[in-house]
């Protein structure tokens, strides 16, 4: 027997009711905040994800060649994506772009709860608005649509400046190997590199501005920071609109193209995979050939928010199984018509039983029986059974939409 490939899911239909549910709501948000839906390609060239972060994470990615020769990647975020897109696509458009996707992304990981091989992610990237409100609608927008959901969770929000003052006199790849120890929490690594590099004195500071959850105690320990007023907005916008988050100068995120502020969200109720979100202000756009723009964004690991909500029911208006007899059935074709064109879900029972067991059938998913026999088909009524209570009744079909529109959804 074949079997789906590993770290992939399979989604029967109460499950994707429930995915498309919560996912609405993350929808519902972008717009009210203005942000309009984009959609790239799901595999891209492999250059557009190595030219920032080096050969290194093919590893970590599906590489493949097609049969013209050319390198490609199935796409393992949708940021760098989205920037090329807009290189090619919305350069002159006026600014600030602001842009949200729903899809699927691939990374070669070992699968656990909570970690795939194929996730989605709903995400935004705001582009061209080099501000601190800028920064703070992305944050706000990220509390909203989590907010939306129902999850629980923890934000926590930092600024990569502090971490690049204390590492300024590092080259750039050292740079990234002890940020690299700083986003796994790695100590004891961070320690033997700093050694490494003739640099152990540095762990110290480190530790400090890791731990320090105020920005005085940051701008203490990092010194002289070129952005401090824009941060000290930032953080006055979020604290002025009571948004609920920590601040944390710890957080490296694991992407390379991250220049400023930077935030992530931790559900409360999840083991090791609990964080279900990260963004924060970036700048890709010269890395392929544009304008150096300023952006900023987030994506919500819409997976992470689903095992985190845990058993989500299915909302779905309600079902119409529809049972006739041979007599009926030209009638009950017509009748099935004309439920759906009044939005109504039907099902036609196709299987050619008797009546008594067509029943039963519906009685297992339908909320309702609408009935057609010889005696529907001749006076025009259709004869509505609730599944749920047994009553029935025959009336004129108007009388029997009413009453399943009245049931709403369950
Ligand atoms: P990221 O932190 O790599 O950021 O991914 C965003 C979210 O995707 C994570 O917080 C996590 O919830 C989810 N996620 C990541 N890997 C997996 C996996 N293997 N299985 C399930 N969920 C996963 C980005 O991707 C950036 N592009 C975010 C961004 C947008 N930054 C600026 N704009």
């Amino acid at each position: 027997m074949l079997k789906k490939p590993r770290g992939t899911r399979d989604f029967l239909p109460d499950e994707m009711e429930a995915r498309r549910g919560v996912e609405g709501k993350m929808r519902e948000v972008a717009r009210r905040w203005g942000y309009r839906e984009v959609c790239t390609p799901a595999f891209e060239d492999l250059d557009l994800f190595t030219m920032r972060s080096g050969d290194g994470i093919i590893e970590e990615m599906y590489v493949f060649e097609d049969k013209g020769g050319r390198k490609l990647a199935l796409r393992p975020e949708i940021t760098a994506a989205v920037i090329r897109m807009y290189i090619n696509e919305a350069k002159v458009a006026p600014k600030p772009l602001r842009w949200c996707y729903f899809a699927d992304c691939f990374r070669y990981e070992r699968p656990q709860k909570g970690r795939y091989r194929q996730f989605w992610q709903f995400g935004v990237e705001l582009i061209g608005a080099d501000t601190a409100l800028a920064d703070a609608e992305v944050i706000m927008l990220a509390a909203d649509m989590l907010d939306a959901t129902g999850v629980t969770y923890d934000l926590r929000v930092g600024h990569l400046a502090f971490m690049k003052n204390l590492l300024a006199a590092l080259e750039p790849s050292a740079q990234r190997r002890v940020m690299a120890h700083l986003d796994k929490k790695d100590s004891e690594g961070l320690a033997l590199t700093l050694d490494g590099m003739g640099k152990p004195d540095l762990a110290a500071s480190l530790t400090a501005l890791v731990e320090c959850r105020t920005l005085d105690e940051a701008f203490d320990i990092a010194g002289g920071i070129p952005d401090k007023e824009r941060i000290k907005q930032t953080i006055g916008i979020l604290d002025a609109q009571g948004v609920k988050y920590s601040l944390n100068f710890g957080i490296a995120r694991g992407l390379d193209y991250y220049t400023g502020m930077v935030f992530e969200a931790f559900a409360r109720n999840l083991g090791a995979e609990n964080q279900i979100s990260g963004g924060g202000a970036y700048r890709l756009s010269h890395l392929f050939g544009g304008d150096d723009v300023a952006s900023c964004g987030f994506a919500i690991g819409f997976d992470r928010v689903m095992v985190s909500l845990g058993d989500v029911p299915p909302l779905h208006d309600p079902v119409v199984g529809l049972v006739c007899t041979g007599e009926g059935r030209t009638r009950a074709l017509e009748v099935g018509r004309m439920l759906r064109e009044a939005g109504i879900r039907t099902e036609m029972d196709l299987m050619e039983r008797g009546l008594g067991v067509q029943l039963a059938h519906a009685a297992k998913g339908a909320d309702y029986a609408v009935v057609i026999g010889r005696r529907e088909a001749e006076s025009g009524q259709v004869t509505i059974k609730n599944l749920a209570t047994a009553e029935q009744k025959t009336v004129d079909l108007a009388a029997a939409i009413a009453e399943v529109r009245a049931h709403g959804a369950r």
